[in-house]
């Protein structure tokens, strides 16, 4: 199949990499220059693993390319993927789908053929039709298909949630276009997951009930996390213990400081933007995004009653910044709100994260960073593990120890036990554990 993937983003590159690992024709579309000029050399302007290889490896064997030029792009495809950015529209939640639209509209007129058009981009209910139509009045005598098919890869292990996903969902109107959607996918069979054919609106709507699930239940156990300081019971116990029963499911049970990310808190927040349009309130995911918010700044909270209720003038150490680990994403990562109540307290905030300082440098200046965990922790009153990078699972503890003006260890993600570093000689503050 002859695929154009339209965005070069995390989702468009991870899939049309993909893609072409499948055996597919794939050009890769961007309107930044400078990124298509990047990827043309080689480089991969996001960090994620194995893709470098992936992309090469693909290039190498002329399945994959890339080019700044849509029109010659989209002209003879069988299907053209719309992976452009779908960020919340400045100040009401709702998506903003200026890009998609933008997109559909220089599509139009380079159509040729039978061609599919395919949204991957997170689209609320009703975006297939828009673009269906939008393309219909730009070019009316056009031969193609909008379908809906989200795209459910997380950072960090995207090759691998591409390549054996649990399902693939696929909203879709006529049978041409199933067979187009079904050749693109067969590949996928040796794996052998569900294809889940449905309608279009259906599959919008799928996405977002997808991510919003999953946000209630990491903000459940947070909650849950915070009851069982109070009680004395043990957080990562009771999760083991719900989630072994089959209808719950032990997956996205971990307490922490909260979800961040590109998906969840925009997603979340358009869902309920599209409830309260329809009069169908989604009272349960507005209780998860509040809950959520007011969680990133009671992690910081934390440090400071550890430091014994202020932090002015003193130096503190994070560790992590990404929102979580394997990725450079900053992205409404809970370590901003956390460096802001920090600094706005009056504290010094000294910071190393392994991928992620590059891109957190402009967003919080008042961190001093390192490059290297241990030179983030000299002389520092207390260190804090913000994100679970593997590298933190392992720290040299006597070392930190030495390192620290006063052996406090909070830890945001459970990462050690806390007999362990007690044993040790830290005071050490964990999520929903004694
Ligand atoms: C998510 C969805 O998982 C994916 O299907 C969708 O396509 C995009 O959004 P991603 O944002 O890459 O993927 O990361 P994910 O691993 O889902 O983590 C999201 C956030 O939740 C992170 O901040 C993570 O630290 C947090 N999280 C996740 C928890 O706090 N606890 C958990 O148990 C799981």
């Amino acid at each position: 199949m002859k695929i154009t993937m339209i965005g070069s983003g995390y989702v468009g590159l991870v899939s049309g990499a993909c893609f072409a690992d499948f055996g597919h024709d794939v050009i890769c579309v961007d309107s930044d220059e400078s990124k298509i000029a990047r990827l043309k050399r080689g480089e991969i302007p996001i960090y994620e693993p194995g893709l470098d290889e992936l992309v090469a490896n693909n290039v190498k064997q002329n399945r994959l390319s890339f080019t700044t030029d849509l029109a010659p792009a989209v002209k003879g495809a069988d299907a053209v993927f719309i992976a452009v950015g779908t960020p919340s529209r400045r100040g009401d939640g709702h998506a903003d789908l200026s890009y998609v639209y933008a997109a559909a509209k220089t599509i139009a007129g380079a159509l040729e053929g039978f061609t599919v058009v395919v949204n991957k981009s997170t689209v609320p209910v009703g975006t297939g039709d828009e673009v269906e139509r939008i393309i219909r009045e730009a070019n009316p005598k056009a031969d193609f298909a909008v379908v809906s098919n989200p795209e459910f890869l997380r950072e960090g292990a995207a090759i691998e949630d591409f390549k054996r996903p649990d399902r693939v969902v696929i909203g879709v109107e006529e049978p041409r276009a199933r067979e187009v959607m079904e050749e693109i996918y067969r590949p996928l069979s040796l794996n052998a997951p569900p294809l889940v054919f449905v309608g279009r609106r259906t599959s919008e709507l799928t996405k977002y009930a997808a991510n919003a699930f999953l946000a209630t239940k990491i903000t459940f156990i947070n909650e849950i996390a915070d009851l069982c300081e109070k009680v004395g019971a043990d957080v990562q116990e009771v999760a083991r213990g719900i989630g072994l029963d089959k209808r719950i499911g032990g997956k996205f049970l971990h307490a922490g400081p909260g979800y961040g990310g590109s998906c969840f808190p925009k997603d979340t927040l358009a869902l309920i933007k599209t409830g309260q349009d329809e009069g169908s309130s989604l009272r349960i995911v507005e209780t998860v995004v509040a809950v959520n918010d007011a969680r990133k700044r009671a992690m910081a909270r934390k440090i400071i009653v550890a430091l014994g209720g202020s932090v002015r003038g003193k130096k503190i150490a994070l560790l992590g910044l990404a929102f979580k680990p394997n990725t450079d994403d900053m992205r409404d990562a809970p370590s901003l709100a956390i460096v802001a109540s920090l600094a706005g307290d009056g504290a010094q905030v000294h910071a190393y994260d392994p991928e992620s300082m590059d891109q957190a440098r402009p967003l919080m200046p008042e961190v001093t960073f390192h490059d290297d965990p241990y030179a983030a922790l000299e002389g520092a009153e207390a260190v804090a593990i913000v994100t679970e990078w593997d590298a933190f699972r392992a720290l040299d503890l006597d070392r930190v120890k030495s390192l620290l003006k006063q052996p406090i260890v909070v830890d945001l993600r459970n990462v050690y036990r806390p007999a362990d570093l007690r044993k040790r000689g830290f005071t050490y503050i964990s999520v929903g554990r004694k």
